[in-house]
């Protein structure tokens, strides 16, 4: 099984990107960050997703906050808890540590996967520390940027939004790097027949899973009147215990720092090959989403 280290901010989806995981990789640890709602609240989700997943993946507490500017939520889509619309599983686990920088730093070995499906401020603060960690890793697979659109701005994707020099840091890392962003996401989706389906299948994860996306659904329908969901961070982990369904490309990616309308873009050169830098990065464009959905509600049963 490939071995990885999940950095989240769950976060709806991240939590099913964090039974993905459980069930496709082996997971050393889990590491939170401030994101889809703050850092309590996303280290308590992760904790109570491994209370319903039963295993003992220890999850360490990172960044409240960004390197500049102040914490961005998503509570918009996930609530006030970043998990809104899921029953509370009541358990008494705690955070191995507060320091997940450390942790990112001393876990990994060159077969370990960093799977980060949050802003990326963890990652960022742990190059800070030790730049040679990215060729102490196997690499880094990331839901976030995007190809084409935006979805926090017209062209800027929530997680490289929410701390724009952090992905900068980490793109500009050397690091053998995957990206999912909201071009390759949005092919992903869920609808209430799998709500349905999952209804039916009468484990704990599945009926978590269920509520998951009916929540998820419900703020879509409230927010562009569609009752459907792109399963955005599960794409990440996908990308690395079944990279065969997802095709890549390598492209030069920048993050823009500056730009008035453009902060927080990740520019990716689609020019002409001819043309284009550098590679420094997988940009994902299609994936199997029948075979990746099969994948996700095996993994429920
Ligand atoms: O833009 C989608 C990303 O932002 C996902 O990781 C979701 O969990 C939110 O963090
Ligand atoms: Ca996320």
């Amino acid at each position: 099984m490939t071995r990885v280290i999940i950095d989240c901010d769950p976060g709806h989806d991240d939590a099913i990107a964090l039974v993905l995981a459980h069930r496709y990789a082996q997971v050393l640890g889990i590491s939170t960050v401030s994101g889809n709602a703050p850092l309590s609240e996303t280290t308590a989700n992760a904790l109570m997703v491994t209370a319903l997943l039963d295993v003992d993946t220890p999850v360490h507490a990172g960044a409240a906050r960004p390197l500049v500017g102040e914490p961005r939520h998503a509570q918009v889509v996930h609530g006030a808890s970043g998990l809104d619309g899921v029953e509370r599983i009541e358990h008494r686990r705690t955070v191995e540590s507060l320091n997940a920088i450390e942790f990112l730093l001393d876990a990994p070995d060159k077969d370990v996967w960093i799977v980060a499906i949050g802003p990326l401020t963890n990652l960022a603060l742990a190059l800070e520390r030790d730049p040679s960690w990215v060729r102490r890793i196997a690499g880094i697979s990331i839901m976030g940027g995007s190809a084409t659109v935006g979805n926090t701005t017209r062209v800027a994707e929530f997680n490289i939004f929410a701390d724009p020099e952090a992905a900068a840091r980490v793109f500009g890392a050397g690091a053998e790097l995957r990206m999912c962003g909201l071009n390759l996401t949005h092919q992903l989706r869920t609808t209430d027949a799998i709500v349905s389906r999952l209804q039916s299948v009468g484990t704990a994860r599945a009926r978590f899973a269920a509520q998951v996306f009916d929540y998820l659904h419900l703020r879509m329908e409230d927010l562009i009147g569609e009752r459907e969901a792109a399963l955005h961070d599960p794409c990440a982990v996908l990308a690395v215990t079944h990279p065969e369904l997802i095709e890549m490309e390598p492209r030069a990616v920048d993050v823009e720092l500056e730009g008035t309308l453009t902060r927080g873009m990740t520019v990716v050169d689609q020019r002409s090959s001819r043309r284009q830098d550098p590679a420094n990065a997988s940009v994902a464009y299609r994936i199997d989403a029948h075979r990746a959905m099969d994948l996700v509600l095996e993994c429920m049963a």
